[in-house]
């Protein structure tokens, strides 16, 4: 069942979540957050409050506040939605980030593709600033601060949050070593929280509802709701708002799936699951989800599906690090020959699933250590397709090799 509160019509008037949080301490607003229970919504569900609160015990007089807005998952427009009509709620977010942890300077790298977008942002920031709400010592409580736009230039990689640091800095988008982490050294090696568009979305929410009623929007374990884009074989392809923890087939039922072989959680790094597991709740614990749903029917053949996104990962690794930039090239050839016939019994695959574990615990950063993953669900959960294409006839004894 949905449950807007993001999305909702009736919603708060933007700035007011701001308006409460100066009146309390910015130890109390961090203390809030982290009450709530809110896990960033990029993707990877680091306690937002835990983040915030190491940056703001940071020693540093320069912090820096920065909204991920780079949404480079394939499949994932949730945050484009948020852009577009809750631009003023983001900055008032980021504002509340800023007086938590005792910054003046917010960034908001927005994903290359989105320029379009940069009107409607620049109008949010004219109107925060018209409500005094943005700019110098705001209310008159001696705090400072402001938001800039920087553009990415299209690599999925730097939707990473350290990639993302060192494009701001204008180098390449090499992941960095972690630790030191962004809370403690990030952009231009100052402390630096680094959270998603929806994350900064649901903050003034949580100041104004209480970390208690944001906590029970969720099912379970989960707090608050989570928004979902979901597309592909589906009658209602769009945005979708539910309790975090809901299952999987509340959001297929509204989006008008039909006819269903695979759904893809979590865009192309995420897990692919067959029909039978859509009873799976969307859930840090169980389905983590990213933002991407996507949804293929009967007619789909899975490994063509599996090559697509091989070759993305090919495509996007940055080529820093062994495992990543040489075990994406091999899973990609491995679903080539599969598809070609040119693997001639199951057991060599097993030197492809050991491959996979080794890049998932040896690569740098997410995006190796993820993308094992559709390699993994769909070999393993679509066998038909595999038994299809292994031709059974030794490629040695051919002379193949
Ligand atoms: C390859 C890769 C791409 C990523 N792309 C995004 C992205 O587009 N947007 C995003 O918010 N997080 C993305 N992340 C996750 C970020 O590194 C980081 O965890 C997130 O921005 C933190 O915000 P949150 O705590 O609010 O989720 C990506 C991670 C990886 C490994
Ligand atoms: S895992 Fe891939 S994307 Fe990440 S640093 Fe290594 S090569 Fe680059």
């Amino acid at each position: 069942m949905e449950k807007k509160v993001l999305l909702a019509e009736d919603q708060p008037e933007f700035g007011a979540g701001f308006e409460l949080a100066l009146t309390m301490t910015p130890a109390d607003v961090v203390y809030m957050v982290r009450d709530s229970g809110i896990k960033g919504r990029g993707g990877a569900g680091f306690p937002t409050g835990i983040k915030w609160n190491l940056a703001g015990a940071a020693s540093s007089d320069v912090k820096y506040v920065v909204c991920n807005a780079d949404e480079g998952e394939p499949g994932t427009f949730k945050d484009r939605i948020l852009l577009e009509k809750y631009s003023e709620r983001l900055i008032e977010g980021m504002a509340i980030g800023g007086y938590a942890i005792g910054s003046s300077h917010g960034i908001i790298y927005l994903r290359a593709e989105y320029p379009y977008l940069i009107p409607a942002i620049e109008e949010a920031r004219k109107n925060m600033i018209g409500k005094g709400l943005l700019g110098k010592n705001i209310r008159g409580k001696g705090f400072d601060f402001d938001v800039e736009i920087r553009t990415g230039s299209g690599a999925y990689i730097c939707g990473e949050e350290t990639a993302l640091i060192e494009s701001l800095e204008g180098k390449s988008g090499f992941p960095r070593n972690k630790p030191p982490f962004p809370v403690n050294s990030g952009y231009l090696n100052k402390p630096t929280i680094v959270n998603n568009v929806e994350t900064f979305c649901a903050v003034p929410h949580i100041i104004l509802g209480g970390p208690e009623w944001y906590a029970d929007l969720g099912i379970g374990e989960c707090s608050g709701t989570k928004l979902f884009s979901i597309s592909g074989d589906v009658e209602k392809p769009g945005v979708y708002e539910l309790p975090l923890g809901a299952p999987l087939k509340d959001l297929l039922e509204l989006a008008g799936a039909k006819d269903i072989q695979a759904v893809q959680v979590g865009g192309a790094s995420g897990r692919t699951i067959p029909a039978a597991d859509t009873y799976r709740s969307l859930s840090f614990g169980d389905l983590p989800p990213g933002g991407s749903v996507i949804v293929f029917d009967s007619t789909v053949n899975m490994l063509e599906v599996l090559e697509n996104f091989m070759e993305f990962f090919v495509h996007e690794s940055c080529g820093q690090c062994v495992p990543c930039r040489e075990g994406t090239l091999h899973l990609r050839n491995a679903v080539e020959d599969l598809i070609a016939g040119d693997i001639c019994n199951k057991e060599s695959l097993n030197d492809y699933f050991k491959l996979a574990e080794v890049m998932r615990i040896t690569s740098k950063c997410g995006l190796g250590q993820t993308a094992v993953n559709c390699f993994v669900d769909i070999i393993n959960n679509f066998v038909d397709f595999t038994d299809e294409r292994i031709s059974g006839e030794c490629c040695c004894e051919r002379g193949d090799q």
